[in-house]
């Protein structure tokens, strides 16, 4: 039934593009290329997040959850907090993505405490590629936050390593993140754990910042 969904989604998809394509060779005089080539890229980028949306929640549906101590999924009665983690220890302050990723990706929206408050969060969304090997199925750390007061008292390594053991569990092949260049104590965090630096780039941790692309492989 879920394949039969994807497929249909994907169809309609690759006809739209085709009748997009089509539509520039129609109106090839008035358009220039750059403009043809700009339009394709963003139509491509659709079609990509359109089948990581679907692929992820496919994945999701059989996602296999383990009881770990003290770190439990996110739920609503849990936002307000998180929403105030996350303020006070992030320049991103995207509060609907968060409040989305609770619902969506709940299987993969951890929360940590500390005597039964709240420590901290982290969410991961997953990213399905195409590689010779077939489909890889890779996670993205969304957005990883420890409330001032339970920092350097190990709960983001905690938190990390758990979350990530469940990750392998769930055959994901490799943990991916973005961190500012200048975010210390979180490079000191993922090093620690085992991530690497694969590259820096701009503009992907927000404008005019510059970033690490840093991975853990697990498979
Ligand atoms: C980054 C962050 C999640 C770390 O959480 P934490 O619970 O304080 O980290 P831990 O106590 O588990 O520390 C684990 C390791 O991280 C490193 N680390 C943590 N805080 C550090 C600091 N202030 N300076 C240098 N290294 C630090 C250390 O290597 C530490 O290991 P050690 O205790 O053996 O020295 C936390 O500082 C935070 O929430 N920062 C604000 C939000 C943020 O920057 N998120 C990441 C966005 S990409």
């Amino acid at each position: 039934m879920e394949q039969k969904r994807v497929s249909v989604i994907i169809t309609a998809v690759i006809k739209n593009t085709e009748n997009y394509i089509n539509g520039f060779s129609i109106k090839g005089d008035s358009m220039g290329l750059t403009q043809v080539s700009t339009r394709l890229v963003s139509y491509f980028e659709i079609f990509m997040k359109l089948l990581r949306d679907t692929f992820g929640s496919l994945l999701l549906k059989k996602w296999i959850s383990t009881e770990k101590e003290n770190i439990e999924r996110v739920d609503e009665t849990m936002l307000p907090e998180i929403l105030r983690i996350q303020a006070e220890g992030l320049d991103d302050k995207n509060q609907e993505n968060l409040i989305k990723y609770s619902k969506k990706l709940k299987n993969i929206f951890y929360v940590i405490k500390n005597q039964d408050k709240i420590a901290g969060y982290c969410v991961y969304y997953l990213k399905p590629e195409l590689s010779f090997k077939g489909l890889v199925k890779k996670s993205v750390i969304y957005s990883i936050a420890i409330d001032k007061k339970f920092q350097k008292m190990g709960c983001g390594r905690k938190l990390l390593e758990e979350s990530i053991e469940e990750m392998r569990l769930n055959g994901i092949s490799s943990v991916l993140l973005y961190v500012n260049v200048n975010n210390t104590p979180a490079i000191k965090l993922y090093e620690k754990i085992g991530f690497q630096i694969i590259i820096k780039i701009a503009s992907v941790c927000g404008q005019e910042e510059t970033c690490y692309t840093m991975e853990l492989k697990l498979a």
